[in-house]
């Protein structure tokens, strides 16, 4: 679509990182075949992703958060201009403060990629109990598995490391189970391993999907 092009153009043209085509296609994929319907993204940039997502289908809710000031307030007109505003809530916070006690079929995590192990944590109980933690930039652009060559480049050495780690331990837990697609900069989906064991209000309303 010619004006969802105009902002991811737009973002690219300005160093915004947003999600690469083909890790979109997949999301949109994910999202009708598994009935999503409420979203947490963290990591709004300009709105892209959401809009993009929000397209799908009018049941589509997305809660998305941002904290550079310049970004929400940009993400906020793409979504109004889309007239989007009743499906996608921006909201401007550093996302490590947010709280709620909605569930979420679908959690995006694409904030700070050192963080992802804090985030995974901060958030997990807001997972509906079959829901599904997406992670993009599982790869970070190839660093991940060459992290050996970056030996002089220290910040993003240590960031690479915390992705490997953050993969790591997920893989290592009993409790979930992990799959690496190899779509864009790499995507990692995380589902809990025993979805039956959550108590989770959702289900026992039947409201589950
Ligand atoms: C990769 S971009 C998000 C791209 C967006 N998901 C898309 O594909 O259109 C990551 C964003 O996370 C934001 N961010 C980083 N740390 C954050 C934090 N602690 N809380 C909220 N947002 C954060 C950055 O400002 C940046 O805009």
């Amino acid at each position: 679509m010619e004006r969802l092009n105009a902002i991811k153009y737009k973002a690219i043209m300005n160093n915004v990182p947003i999600m690469e085509d083909a890790g979109i296609l997949f999301c949109q994929d994910f999202i009708r075949s598994h009935n999503v319907v409420n979203i947490l993204e963290i990591g709004t940039a300009v709105g892209y992703w959401s809009i993009a997502m929000a397209l799908l289908d009018s049941k589509i809710k997305i809660t998305t958060i941002e904290f550079s000031h310049a970004r929400y307030v940009e993400a906020l007109m793409n979504v109004k201009s889309f007239n989007l505003d009743h499906q996608i809530e921006c909201i401007w916070m550093d996302a490590k403060d947010y709280q709620t006690d909605k569930k979420f079929d679908l959690i995006f995590l694409d904030g700070p990629k050192a963080q992802q192990l804090n985030y995974f944590n901060l958030f997990i109980d807001n997972l509906s109990a079959k829901g599904t933690i997406l992670v993009d930039n599982i790869d970070f652009h190839g660093h991940v598995a060459n992290r050996s060559e970056l030996v002089l480049r220290k910040n993003l050495r240590h960031m690479v490391e915390k992705i490997a780690h953050f993969q790591k331990v997920l893989e290592g837990n009993p409790n979930y189970i992990t799959h690496k697609y190899d779509v864009g900069d790499g995507v990692l989906l995380i589902w809990r391993k025993y979805p039956e064991s959550i108590d989770c209000d959702m289900i026992t309303k039947g409201e589950s999907r």
